[in-house]
């Protein structure tokens, strides 16, 4: 269906075909094919209401919907390959279907502009992938929730300044990024909200004398309104920096646990292992197990970022209305689509399959060091001792235990009372590591208890089975 540039689409204006180089650099037929479902979807329901407005003839209407499918059909059969000549997906949809059913074809066009016609075809894609990234999180979320379910009695050490802090119960760590994730569902669905807008019918800038039915063709395809400015309507891409912007904290969440992760499978820290079919090896190293998933998630969240950038640096100097700029909306929205939904997959399987975490270590590493000691300090404070006392009474006996070489677990009664004498026998338990998570009970805490409520909000909200006891 090429077509040679000097018959191109232009009007009988132009008198020459374009440039080849000019040709190559116009052209966006090399990625907005992506955009053919919506584009046929967008023309039939146009045609529809073309026809139901008596623009055009009923059976108009009809042989133009009937050779729009046709195309989709080509299309499955990998029978529809425009050409560079086509420019774009609109085009080549409205050359192919006046090749298929004639002189009808050309009416197509009539009252819309492809300066509406891609906004229309862009939310349509766009709405389709937010419902497919929400799905994603969900999967993600499920595999969080199932390791957080088997390590509801785990230990891990708590850090802050990725300084040993105090101890937490491992469920508690991973359900935070639950939280996350169920941020990101909402601010997604908020910016669906804003993509969901149809600009159809705004034809090139000012709307059309054309008795059209903008109505008609927004509730066709399921846009819950549609733009009051026809200006605004094709000169819109809020969305996509929305789009962009929340993706990008979906790939901040993802590349803050990629890191986490990546900590946990190094020999220093030893807290997971990683399944042979989430792994790499090194091709000079025979003993290397590289956490590669994690890895690129973090180092692809670039790519999002940068999308976003671009896409408010490339919309910040436009004047209204519609201009060619637009066009490189696409490409980014795209690769960030598919970046985000890539990711999510890959984490989903590695925390499904590919890390299996190791108790034993990370119990061991939760015991052995000094993230006990506010637990001291809150110990005479409930015997009556402020707080700042008791802090700079449990900072002097830590100071001597480094010294010593000995853990606060290892002193004798005798020392505990030269420490302060409201210190009694109870001292040991007070301080053990598991006593110490589970006495977090405030709201919200990482204590036991405290965690198996957020583990039954999470698994109700998530369609989770609860769990035999
Ligand atoms: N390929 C164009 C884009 O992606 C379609 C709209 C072209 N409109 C125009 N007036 N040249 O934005």
């Amino acid at each position: 269906m090429a077509v040679d540039s000097s018959s191109s689409a232009w009007s009988q204006r132009f008198e020459q075909g374009l440039h080849p180089a000019i040709e190559r650099f116009n052209a966006s037929i090399g990625f907005d094919i992506a955009l053919l479902q919506q584009d046929l979807d967008g023309s039939v329901a146009h045609a529809r209401m073309l026809g139901a407005c008596g623009v055009i003839e009923p059976a108009e209407a009809e042989a133009i919907i009937t050779g729009l499918e046709t195309i989709r059909s080509e299309a499955a059969a990998g029978a529809f390959n425009p050409a560079l000549a086509d420019e774009d997906v609109h085009f080549a949809v409205e050359r192919r279907l006046i090749a298929l059913i004639g002189p009808v074809g050309k009416k197509l066009h009539t009252g819309r502009s492809r300066n509406d016609q891609v906004g229309t075809d862009v939310r349509l894609w766009l709405r389709a992938q937010i419902d497919a990234i929400d799905i994603d999180l969900l999967r993600f979320e499920r595999a969080l929730l199932d390791q957080a379910e088997r390590h509801a009695d785990t230990l891990i050490p708590g850090y802050t300044h990725l300084q040993r802090a105090q101890p937490l119960c491992l469920a508690h760590h991973l359900l935070a990024y639950i939280e996350m994730a169920e941020r990101d569902r909402q601010r997604l669905a908020d910016v669906r909200r804003r993509v969901n807008i149809s600009p159809l019918g705004a034809a090139a800038l000012a709307g059309t004398p054309v008795p059209i039915d903008r109505r008609m063709t927004a509730q066709e395809l399921g846009f819950a309104q549609i733009y009051t400015n026809s200006l605004d309507a094709v000169s819109d891409r809020d969305f996509a920096v929305e789009f962009m912007a929340a993706a990008s904290l979906v790939l901040v969440h993802l590349s803050r646990l990629s890191e986490e992760v990546i900590l946990w499978a190094s020999e220093e820290f030893g807290f997971v292992s990683l399944s042979d079919r989430c792994a790499t090896g090194s091709s000079l190293m025979p003993q290397k197990k590289n956490p590669d998933v994690p890895e690129l998630v973090r180092g692809k969240s670039g790519r999002v970022f940068g999308h976003l950038m671009g896409l408010l640096t490339m919309i910040k100097g436009l004047p209204l209305a519609y201009n060619k700029d637009f066009q490189e909306d696409k490409e980014a929205l795209f690769d960030g689509v598919r970046t985000v939904r890539d990711c999510l997959e890959a984490m989903a399987i590695l925390f499904e399959e590919g890390l299996e975490f190791r108790p034993q270590r990370l119990e061991a590493a939760a015991c052995s060091d000094f993230s006990n000691a506010t637990d001291v300090a809150d110990y005479l404070v409930a015997k009556g001792v402020p707080f700042r006392e008791a802090y700079q009474l449990v900072g002097g006996l830590v100071k001597t235990c480094l010294a010593e070489g000995v853990l606060l677990r290892d002193l004798p009664l005798a020392r505990w009372q030269q420490l302060h004498p409201a210190i009694a026998a109870d001292i040991a338990e007070a301080i053990a590591p598991r006593q110490v998570v589970a006495a977090r009970r405030s709201e919200g805490g990482t204590g036991f208890e405290q965690v198996q409520q957020q583990l039954q909000q999470i698994r109700s909200r998530l369609g989770r089975a609860p769990q035999a006891t």
